[in-house]
């Protein structure tokens, strides 16, 4: 609503009344697609699974394996597996849309046309080092293409595409980076691989470090527009109300989700906006935007709530109260897959569905695309 509001004054600016009737099909258009708007030419994606379009199952060795790379994944909107972590479109896909520009193509598809972007973004990624993790005793199962990693090929892209950095700098002035979501595996793998809430907690400095540092990379590049997601509310999420199961009413939140664990995403969320502020103020000349994923989700839930969606189940999955089982998940042999994955909101009890991602999306782009301020 704001974002029509400071259009609208925009508007009032405007002296030719004659214009007014084209102009008011216009800002309908716009506010349909607000990101339209800032006519952004390229979009460049850092990430995780969250939005990986493609990367990590072409990575070497066990990126084909995973069950990313098969059905039931991609089943409803590409009808083939691609590599998203969901049955269809993820948020960079309706973030891309919305700007009015093509899917991102994950940047090891060297088929791919990277005119208007590329995804870095890998499934499984971290964005604390594998090796940073390791001595902490914590793996990273999947994958080692960290944010570090991400950021090296971004600098390898743009060194192909640009003669020197000014050349960059001002090609760069017309596309939106996305630094994550990110950062959200490295407290998964702590906590599933036994580390307690305090040594989760103990690792929140570190890891908006790591982000932050990022969105300094990606400025020394030349962009202009960042915009930094924070974490889910996990605690609503299956894989960890499976983990977490208790009989206590009062663990539970009046969605049914998992305090302590939502309480920690907070927690991780704060210290992310806090950083942001700051380094805004060092880099008066970019603009950096908080992209509130906590909150977005708590609008896709009382959405869905309210339309009749499956708010506790994965789609795709087996067993349990929630239809989540960590040794038989979404791929593996003999798992279900519900009829109609347009009412529920999780997809494998990790990652959203297509539906879900769609209305996170909508809510976000309203959101973010006031503070992009994009007057250019
Ligand atoms: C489905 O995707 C795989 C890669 O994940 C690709 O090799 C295959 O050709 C695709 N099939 C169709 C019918 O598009
Ligand atoms: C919760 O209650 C159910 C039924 O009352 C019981 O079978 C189960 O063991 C309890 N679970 C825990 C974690 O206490
Ligand atoms: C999860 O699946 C395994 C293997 O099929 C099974 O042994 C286990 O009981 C299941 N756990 C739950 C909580 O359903």
């Amino acid at each position: 609503m704001a974002a029509s509001s400071s259009f609208m004054k925009l508007l009032l600016l405007l002296p030719n009344i004659l214009l007014l009737c084209s102009l008011v099909s216009f800002v309908s258009f716009a506010h349909s697609h607000p990101l339209k708007i800032c006519n952004f030419d390229q979009i460049y994606q850092l990430g995780d699974s969250i939005s990986d379009t493609g990367n990590l199952i072409r990575e070497f060795p066990i990126g084909s394996s995973t069950s990313f790379a098969r059905l039931p994944y991609g089943e409803t909107f590409f009808k083939n597996a691609t590599g998203r972590c969901s049955n269809g479109l993820l948020m960079i896909d309706y973030i891309a849309l919305d700007a009015g520009l093509p899917f991102l193509p994950a940047y090891k598809d060297r088929d791919a046309d990277f005119k208007h972007g590329v995804n870095f973004a890998v499934a499984g990624s971290t964005a604390l080092p594998s090796h940073v993790l390791a001595a902490k005793h914590i793996l990273s199962p999947v994958t080692t293409s960290s944010l570090t990693i991400q950021l090296g090929w971004m600098s390898t892209h743009f060194n192909s595409i640009c003669l020197h950095h000014r050349e960059c700098a001002e090609k760069l002035q017309t596309a939106l980076f996305m630094v994550g979501e990110i950062g959200g595996n490295d407290y998964n793998y702590a906590i599933f691989q036994g580390k307690t809430m305090d040594e989760l907690q103990s690792m929140v400095p570190e890891v908006v470090h790591a982000i932050i540092n990022a969105v300094r990379r990606v400025i020394s590049f030349g962009a202009t527009r960042v915009v930094v997601p924070g974490n889910f509310p996990i605690g609503c999420l299956p894989i960890y109300k499976t983990a977490f199961h208790t009989n206590k009413s009062a663990a539970y939140d009046e969605n049914r989700c998992l305090k302590q664990l939502n309480d920690f995403a907070m927690y991780h969320n704060e210290q992310l906006q806090q950083a942001i502020e700051k380094l805004q103020q060092e880099h008066p000349n970019a603009i950096v935007v908080y992209a509130d994923y906590y909150n977005a989700y708590q609008h896709l839930l009382h959405f869905a709530k309210s339309h009749g969606f499956d708010t506790e189940r994965a789609c795709c999955g087996s067993g349990g109260k929630y239809s989540f089982n960590m040794t038989r998940m979404c791929g593996a042999p003999g798992v279900g897959v519900c009829a109609d994955p347009g009412r529920f909101l999780s997809w494998d009890g990790v990652h959203l569905t297509q539906e879900g991602y769609k209305i996170m999306a909508g809510w976000l782009v309203h959101d973010i695309f006031t503070n992009l301020h994009c007057h250019f």
